[in-house]
């Protein structure tokens, strides 16, 4: 049985967590399954429930940043300054590992850190310890950014889901590896290329030249954020014919083939209004039995990096 509970109940879940209890729950960017960093058996479970392959390290979640970075072992002035910056937010860094946590880390020396947005959450975690926790969803399919999602992957499974609402960003953080001489993006997301850039100068146009799409996160080698029907992305919707049982997904009314069903429609007002929704129907797809997705193309900046990494993705084999 799954029990659903709200952040006003939160002394549920730190009981849980504190008794090694894996806890579905929300952040800033998708929801999260957590389980206690240090906590072996559990975070154990968390891969199990997932189906998760074994060579795929987890984010370690702090409550602030000297949290975080007490479990580094040596971190660059430009990680710091990186957290000083976007923390608390959707950034992730990946930085050398002052712990021995095998289980978290899958067989790597370093360890990925964020300090996540929601003020309820950090104090969950000042209160029970570094959480572990990659995306709430079945391995393979799209993260959740609703507690119904969840449930429609984990329900039985997980003993317990706190409901937050949908998540504010709807994309999985940025992560950057901090362990070379320069930051390198290894997978785009809301704190854009352009933002690290922007804070970091020199140092950061290093990270956009050699950063989006180019660096090698054990997790990019798995098949990710794919719903059941195909996902195709299009440079132009309106020069389709519509076909059936496929949901069109583009910025504007105009934008769609002509003549074709308001229900088949989706429309965005802005790539933020996009990133934060794409995952909800992807799902919404499946659950309408669609055969197919179709949607058109962002410009690949900004946060739009982000979105085309996950289209792509998703549309892959
Ligand atoms: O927004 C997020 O990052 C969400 C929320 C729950 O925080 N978490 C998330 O976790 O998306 P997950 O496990 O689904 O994705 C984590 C990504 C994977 O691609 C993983 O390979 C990479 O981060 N990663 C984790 N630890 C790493 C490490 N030590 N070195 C390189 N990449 C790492
Ligand atoms: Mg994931």
């Amino acid at each position: 049985m799954t029990r659903v509970i709200f952040i006003d109940q939160l002394d549920v879940a730190s009981a849980a967590l504190g008794t090694g209890q894996v806890v579905a729950l929300p952040t800033e960017t998708v929801y999260g399954l957590a389980a206690r960093a240090e906590d072996e058996t559990a975070v154990r479970a968390i891969f199990a429930l997932k189906r998760r392959p074994m060579d795929n390290p987890l984010i370690v979640h702090a409550a602030h940043t000297e949290m975080a970075f007490g479990l580094a072992d040596a971190v660059p002035d430009f990680a710091r300054e990186l957290a000083r910056t976007f923390w608390p937010g959707p950034l992730s860094l990946v930085v050398d590992s002052a712990v021995d946590w095998p289980w978290v880390q899958a067989g790597h020396t370093t360890l990925a850190l964020r300090v996540p947005s929601p003020r309820w959450l950090r104090g969950l975690i000042a209160d029970v310890g570094p959480l572990a926790a990659p995306s709430a969803n079945r391995s393979g399919r799209p993260s959740p950014t609703t507690a119904a999602h969840v449930l429609s992957d984990l329900d039985g499974e997980v003993p317990l889901v706190v409901d937050g609402g949908p998540c504010q960003e709807g994309l999985e953080s940025t992560v950057v590896d901090c362990t070379g001489p320069a930051p390198r993006v290894l997978r785009p997301g809301p704190i854009t290329a352009e933002q690290i850039a922007g804070v970091l100068g020199e140092v950061g146009n290093i990270a956009e030249e050699t950063g989006v799409g180019h660096g090698v996160s054990p997790g990019t080698r798995h098949r990710h954020y794919q719903p059941q029907a195909r996902v195709r992305v299009v440079d132009d919707l309106a020069a389709l014919t519509p076909e059936p049982a496929t949901l069109y997904i583009g910025p504007a009314e105009a934008a769609f083939p002509h003549g074709m069903p308001p229900e088949s429609q989706r429309t965005w007002g802005s790539v933020q209004d996009l990133a934060a929704r794409l995952y909800a129907w992807f799902r919404e797809a499946d659950a309408l039995g669609m055969r197919a997705v179709v949607i058109q193309a962002v410009p690949p900046t900004g946060l739009g990096a982000a979105v085309m990494n996950r289209l792509d993705k998703a549309a892959e084999g």
